[in-house]
């Protein structure tokens, strides 16, 4: 839409500059097994695929509006502008959705994550299919789920999971460029055969020093443990699908365990090391050994940060709230279920 039409010098406005605002909200996902390493950075293409079950807490909530004459566009997380890095990476996903849109419109996009923000909390997932789907209703782009979910992808790997709602497998896709493109994409996994919670302990809720952007790259450029890792990886996926089919919660959280342990294992043998765990979590991980020596089902997964999310059958998890709230002051403890995927608001105006 434009905002001006030129007649030889005179300019005459025809049209409001803004249009209505369109609201999407997401949620983030827990990964079970890991996507870490990518194969192309620009096309954010994955060495291995991954799967994941979409949460119900920490929604990200995303209006796009389009502004036809601004200059630049205007990024807001949380009620404030966001910081050089996190608007230029907004703006150049945005610069995508143009492209799509075959339009150059600038547009104004506000943010607000009800979950800490950067903590290995998943916030980048929300945050990148949330404005998926709302940029690309605000563009006038109808897209499919399937597409919103490449889309998401380009913002940030993990947002190609969290289109979806419940569990989802992203696919690594096939080869590079536009074939890896279209063929990496994430979609749904049936898991009504599970009674899945998750727990997520947080022991620190402050932005990671190190992005998992830059980690996963000096993970699976220097340390001689990633080769591995990325193999056991590709046998993981196989037994959880064929785990969470069956309904099987503990061969699931055992899978996902391993998985978690052993990408943190490799970042650990990465030149130079990257540690994400802290002394708290290693403390969560023990309480966890603990609940399951008293025959609780309670397996433990960690992304790149030190909170560690406790997958446990739907009915044990106060129990298990409870035990690790009980470690200290340090831990806060938050209840997840399977929740929803991606969805524009009704009436898009907010
Ligand atoms: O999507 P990114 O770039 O924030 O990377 C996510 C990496 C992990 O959360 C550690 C693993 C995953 O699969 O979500």
């Amino acid at each position: 839409m434009t905002s001006e039409a030129f007649i030889g010098e005179q300019i005459t406005d025809v049209e409001h500059s803004q249009s209505p605002a369109r609201t999407a909200i997401a949620y983030p996902n827990m990964a079970l097994v890991k996507y870490w390493g990518k194969r192309d950075e620009e096309l954010v293409l994955p060495v291995t695929s991954s799967l994941s079950m979409t949460l119900d807490i920490f929604p990200t909530t995303t209006t796009v509006t389009i502004d036809s004459r601004a200059r630049t566009d205007t990024i807001e997380l949380n009620g404030q502008p966001a910081t050089e890095q996190a608007r230029q990476r907004v703006e150049r996903f945005l610069d995508i959705v143009r492209a799509l849109a075959g339009h150059g419109d600038r547009a104004i996009v506000r943010t607000t994550n009800s979950g800490p923000t950067g903590a290995g909390l998943a916030s980048s997932a929300s945050g990148f299919a949330a404005l998926a789907v709302a940029a690309t209703s605000a563009f006038g782009l109808r897209l499919d789920p399937k597409a919103h979910s490449r889309l998401a992808r380009r913002g940030s790997g993990s947002a190609s999971r969290s289109i979806f709602g419940g569990f989802s497998v992203w696919h690594a896709g096939l080869g590079d460029g536009t074939a890896g493109d279209l063929s990496s994409f994430a979609e749904p996994v049936d898991s009504a055969a599970l009674d899945p919670t998750l727990v997520v302990a947080v022991v620190d809720n402050q932005a990671k020093a190190v992005s998992s952007r830059e980690a996963m790259r000096r993970t699976a450029s220097s340390s001689p443990f990633y080769p591995p890792w990325a193999t056991a990886s590709r046998q993981d996926l196989c037994d959880i699908r064929a785990a969470i089919a069956a309904g099987d919660l503990t061969a699931t959280g055992q899978i996902a365990e391993r998985n978690a342990l052993a990408m943190h294992a490799a970042m650990l043998a990465a030149r130079p090391p990257l540690r994400y765990l802290s002394p708290h979590s290693l403390s969560v991980l023990d309480r966890v050994l603990a609940l399951r020596e008293d025959g609780i089902t309670a397996y433990a997964t960690i992304d790149a940060g030190p909170n560690v999310a406790v997958l446990c059958p739907h009915a044990d998890a106060a129990l298990v709230a409870q035990s690790l709230g009980e470690l200290g002051d340090f831990v806060s403890t938050y209840v997840a279920h399977p929740g929803p995927g991606a969805v524009l608001l009704p009436g898009g105006d907010r």
